[in-house]
């Protein structure tokens, strides 16, 4: 027979675990919380007597960034690949000298916050209806070109390719003129070098990035997680 001391022991016991627990998971979602007001905060005001401009003048409220500016779509990108370029222009080794002085000031607590903001904020399509993507385009996205080794890009950027865990940027529905520069400033060096990016985007010629620009920007994007 279990004594009732014992049994009365154990429901006090479970109830303190449980209530640890709850404890636990309210102290995550505060501290959450708390995160996602400080990214609103430094979105819409930034923090100017650190030199952080409001990321919401260039990037915009909504995060989908303006076409005409090439500031880059950062809705719908994983929280991993968001940090990994803040780092990146903090540590200069990206180039852009606005993106470099605005994340110097960035905190470890700030950088987790808005990448973790942007992660979760509404996904915004495609940038542009096109009628015809250049054959060039289409060959080199969906098949690559083996004798120049050169992947297909769908590989890792397919719509439905999981880039998350491996920070892979979501390029679908992305700005052209923004695909545009960023192709170029790694035949430049201006970008991590170690990214398997630094090996294939140096062999593309003129025609094919304005061909890939246009396949990209006009496909819709999805939510990465
Ligand atoms: C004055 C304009 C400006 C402001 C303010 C600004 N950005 Fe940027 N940001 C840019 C530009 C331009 C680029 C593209 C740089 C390039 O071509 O490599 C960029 C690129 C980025 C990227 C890389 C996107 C990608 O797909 O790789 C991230 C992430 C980013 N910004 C986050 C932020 C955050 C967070 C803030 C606020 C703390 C902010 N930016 C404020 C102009 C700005
Ligand atoms: C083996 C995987 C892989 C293949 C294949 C690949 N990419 Fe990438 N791509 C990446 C990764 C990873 C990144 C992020 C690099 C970084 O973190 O700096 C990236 C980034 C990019 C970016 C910058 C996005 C941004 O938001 O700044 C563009 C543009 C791009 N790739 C275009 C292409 C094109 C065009 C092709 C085909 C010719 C291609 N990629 C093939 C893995 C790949």
């Amino acid at each position: 027979m279990i004594e009732p001391k014992r049994i009365l022991r154990s429901v006090a016991g479970a109830g303190l675990a449980l209530g640890y627990l709850l404890a636990m998971s309210v102290g995550a979602h505060a501290q959450e919380d708390a995160d996602d007001k400080l990214a609103e905060t430094l979105i819409r005001e930034g923090r100017l007597e650190q030199n952080i401009i409001a990321c919401s003048l260039c990037h915009s409220e909504t995060g989908q960034g303006d076409v005409n500016f090439a500031f880059g779509n950062l809705t719908g990108q994983s929280k991993a690949y968001i940090a990994k370029q803040l780092y990146a222009f903090k540590a200069g080794e990206r180039e852009n000298k606005v993106m470099q002085r605005i994340s110097k000031s960035l905190s470890e607590r700030d950088i987790a916050a808005l990448s973790a903001y942007y992660s979760k904020m509404k996904v915004a399509g495609a940038a542009f209806a096109v009628n015809k993507v250049p054959e060039v385009g289409l060959k080199l996205a969906t098949e690559g070109d083996d004798a120049r080794e050169i992947p297909a890009c769908d590989g890792c950027h397919g719509l439905d390719a999981d880039t998350g865990e491996l920070a892979i940027a979501n390029i679908n529905g992305q700005h052209s003129t923004y695909i545009i520069n960023q192709l170029v400033s790694w035949q430049d060096g201006g970008r991590d070098p170690d990214s398997v990016m630094a090996q294939i985007a140096p062999k593309l010629t003129v025609p094919e990035i304005n061909a890939l620009a246009i396949y990209y920007a006009s496909r819709t994007r999805k939510a990465k997680e």
